[in-house]
């Protein structure tokens, strides 16, 4: 059986001059830095579901504005009341479905143990629970999406020529190729790799920041997967198969780079490679279908629709785009390959040069910070299944299906700290709330209201 779990990625470039559309968050006001301590309009309490988010929140953040919404739930940022430092939160709604309570604590277990070790990945700080939802708390990334970025540049080169010059472009990739290799390295795939899950810092130049770890997957000994999953545009060949031939079996390390690769092909010339023009594709309104198809009709550059936009692309560029563009997931280059292509080690201007030189000595610290083993608790692991599972008990199910009053609504239950593994963890039972009082060596107290 396929399990086909798929984000749809809204249509960015559709269409040579087609529609530009910004992310459904306007994240790309998220590109003016929000400085802490400032004074903020925050969220406003006029539905029901705001009124659960703020009052579950009340005394730890105060909850400024949407900042992204997607299938799992929506991110919010917010601010810590008493350090005003600014986060990302994404909250999970409660009931939580019990089919969710893997995927959620795959996710945090993951991002905890990746985020802290490499700077181009968000690092989460906390979970925590409140009477309405599981909250995610990490590093926030101010600079908005790639895909914010990208749209912006969009309009000013009114599509003609390159988004960003070669080196710029080649500046952001290298950092999502490091990212992407320290995952792999640490056997994990990602999965979802695209412009909306690539964030960027408030620095200048900006950092990549990779998000949402939501479809990632560990692995042991064989990195192949069969379960379709990602986002159709970014699939590689051997995952929209599945729509053509029933079943997908995939190096999900390469359908890593495959999706890398339609990144840095919309980032350079704003058109997706394997968007199908209207003739090729008549008649399939399968978005996964669609790009099968495109795919194996021809290579990317002999696609029709992005003709007028090639010849600014260095061959260099385009030898790299064919290498990763292979059909034949073995003879894919892999990223030790994309690393030592000749256009990856293209020299770029100074000040990228020097942000990426610092960014390289910074991580050589982390790296031996994670040598010693400093990001793994089983511990740890073992908190967050308890309070995930929690989450989705018969208490929290009724409670959270329960009118929004004051009664039924309460502040952070619990919250566990995910940075830099702890001695010690809560340890709870999780059929019964009340022993959830008693928990004494929490990463932070928790401020309880009644229950
Ligand atoms: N740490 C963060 N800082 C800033 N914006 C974020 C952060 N995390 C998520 N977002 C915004 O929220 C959106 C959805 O978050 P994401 O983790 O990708 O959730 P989903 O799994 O629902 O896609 C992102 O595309 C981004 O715009
Ligand atoms: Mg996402």
């Amino acid at each position: 059986m396929i399990i086909s779990v798929v984000s749809l990625n809204w249509p960015l470039f559709r269409g040579w001059m087609g529609q530009c559309m910004s992310t459904a968050n306007g994240a790309a006001d998220g590109q003016r830095p929000i400085q802490s301590g400032k004074a903020e309009k925050y969220l406003d309490s006029k539905t029901d579901e705001n009124k659960a988010i703020i009052e579950g929140l009340a005394g730890a953040y105060k909850v400024l504005k949407l900042l992204g919404s997607g299938a799992e739930g929506n991110t919010y940022l917010v601010q810590d009341c008493n350090t005003n430092q600014n986060w990302a939160i994404k909250l999970i709604k409660l009931p939580l479905p019990t089919r969710f309570v893997q995927a959620i604590f795959r996710e945090i277990k993951l991002q905890s143990e990746l985020g802290e070790g490499h700077n181009n990945i968000i690092t989460p700080e906390e979970v925590v629970l409140t009477s309405h939802y599981l909250g995610l708390v990490m590093e926030f990334a101010p600079g908005g999406s790639l895909t914010s970025f990208i749209t912006q540049r969009f309009r000013e080169c009114k599509g003609v020529g390159l988004l960003m010059p070669e080196d710029e472009a080649l500046y952001f990739f290298k950092q999502l190729v490091n990212a992407v290799d320290y995952c792999h390295r640490h056997h994990v795939v990602h999965r979802d790799l695209k412009l909306d899950n690539t964030l960027l810092s408030g620095t200048n130049p900006p950092l990549i920041k990779l998000c949402d770890f939501g479809f990632a997957r560990g692995w042991g000994d064989d990195s192949h997967f069969t379960t379709v999953i990602g986002t159709p545009d970014y699939m590689s060949p051997q995952i929209t198969a599945a729509k053509a031939q029933g079943k997908a079996l995939y190096d999900g390390t390469k359908a890593d780079v495959w999706a890398m690769g339609v990144l840095l092909c919309v980032s350079l010339i704003g058109k997706f490679p394997f968007e199908g023009d209207s003739v090729s594709t008549m008649g399939v309104n399968d978005p996964m279908k669609k790009i099968w198809v495109q795919q194996n009709k021809s290579t990317w550059s002999n696609n029709s629709l992005l003709k007028d936009q090639l010849p600014y692309l260095s061959a260099e560029v385009m030898d790299l785009l064919d290498k990763v563009f292979e059909l034949d997931e073995q003879k894919r280059i892999d990223v030790k390959g994309i690393k030592a292509h000749p256009w990856f080690n293209k020299a770029m201007r100074p000040e990228l040069e020097a942000a990426t030189a610092k960014l390289e000595a910074d991580q050589l610290v982390n790296d031996k910070k994670v040598a010693s083993g400093a990001y793994h608790s089983k511990r740890r692991d073992a908190a967050i299944s308890n309070l995930i599972k929690l989450a989705a008990s018969d208490e929290f199910r009724k409670r959270a299906t329960e009118p929004v009053t004051e009664e039924t609504t309460f502040q952070i239950w619990s919250r566990i700290g995910l940075r830099t593994a702890l001695e010690a963890y809560p340890v709870f039972d999780k059929k019964s709330l009340k022993n959830m009082l008693s928990f004494t060596d929490g990463f932070k107290q928790p401020s309880i209201k009644a229950a």
